[in-house]
C-alpha cells in the first residue's frame, strides 16, 4: 500500500553524472520493481516521480539525473536532510518470465538494479551517451554496455523476455523488435495517483493515466 512519509537521507553518492540518493525506509513498502515514488524536492511545490533503484535492508535508493530544478534539489540533499516520499505507485514489471533480458538506456538504468536482484541477475544490455554516463553500469554487474553511436537495439540477443526503460525513441525501437517486451514509459506527473490527469497518454487508442495504467506497459498495448 502506498504511504506518504517524511524520511531522512542516509547517504548520497555520485555515480557518473547521476546521484544515488539513499533514504531510510521506515514503514514504506519497496513495492514491485518498476513501480515509482513521488519525492518532494525542498522548496518545490510539486513532487517528482522516481523509480526505485535499490532496496537494501532499511533503505530505499533512487538514481537521479539532475536535469532541472527539482532533480538538482534532490541530488543536492545531504545525509540527515528530510524529504517527503509517497509510494510505491503505479504498475511495475511482471517478473514471471522464462528468459528475462534487461534493456536500459541512460537514466533508464534506474529501476534495473532492483529488478535484477528480484530476478537473480538476468542478462542485461545497457546503452549510454558517454563513458562517464556508463559508470552507472556498475549498479548492474555483468551487464553488456554499448556507447553511442551504437544503440542497445544493435546488441539485443534474440528470443528473450525484454524489460526495457529508457528514452522514448529507444522504447519505440525495442517495441518494433520485441512486440512482447514490457516497456517503462515516462510522462510529466504532478500527483502520481490518478487525480490530476497530467500524465495522460494514448494506450490502445484510448487516453489513459500513465501513473495508474503504467508506467510499465506491454509493448503491444
Ligand atoms: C514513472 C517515472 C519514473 C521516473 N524515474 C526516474 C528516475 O529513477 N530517475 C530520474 O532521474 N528521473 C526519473 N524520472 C524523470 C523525472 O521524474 C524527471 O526528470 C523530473 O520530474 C524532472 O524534474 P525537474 O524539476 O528536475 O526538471 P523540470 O525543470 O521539470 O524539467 C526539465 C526538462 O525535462 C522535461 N521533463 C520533466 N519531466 C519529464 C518527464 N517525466 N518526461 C519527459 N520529460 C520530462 C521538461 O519538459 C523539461 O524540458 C521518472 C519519471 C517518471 C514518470
Ligand atoms: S500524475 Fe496525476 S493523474 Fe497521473
Amino acid at each position: 500500500m502506498p504511504r506518504r512519509e517524511a524520511r531522512s537521507v542516509t547517504g548520497s553518492e555520485q555515480v557518473g553524472p547521476y546521484t544515488l540518493l539513499r533514504l531510510e525506509r521506515g514503514g514504506l513498502d519497496p513495492g514491485v520493481p518498476g513501480q515509482f515514488f513521488m519525492l518532494s524536492p525542498p522548496g518545490r511545490l510539486l513532487p517528482r516521480p522516481m523509480s526505485l533503484c535499490l532496496a537494501p535492508r532499511g533503505e530505499l535508493a533512487f538514481l537521479i539525473d539532475p536535469i532541472g530544478s527539482g532533480t538538482r534539489a534532490l541530488a543536492a540533499l545531504a545525509t540527515g536532510d528530510r524529504v517527503t516520499v509517497f509510494g510505491p505507485l503505479g504498475k511495475g514489471f511482471r517478473l514471471d518470465l522464462e528468459r528475462p533480458l534487461i534493456v536500459g538506456g541512460g537514466i533508464g538504468v534506474a529501476p534495473f538494479p532492483y529488478v535484477s536482484e528480484q530476478l537473480g541477475g538476468p542478462p542485461a544490455v545497457l546503452g549510454f551517451r558517454t563513458a562517464h554516463h556508463a559508470e552507472a553500469a556498475a549498479l548492474l554487474p555483468g551487464a553488456d554496455v554499448v556507447l553511442d553511436p551504437t544503440y542497445v537495439t544493435e546488441a539485443l540477443p534474440a528470443r528473450h523476455d525484454v524489460l526495457a526503460c529508457g528514452p522514448e525513441p529507444m522504447l519505440e525501437a525495442v517495441r518494433a523488435l520485441e512486440p512482447t517486451a514490457q516497456l517503462a514509459w515516462e510522462a510529466p506527473m504532478a500527483c502520481g495517483y490518478g487525480a490530476c490527469y497530467g500524465c495522460v497518454v494514448e494506450i490502445d487508442g484510448a487516453l489513459r493515466r500513465l501513473c495508474v495504467e503504467g508506467p510499465v506497459l506491454e509493448a503491444a498495448a
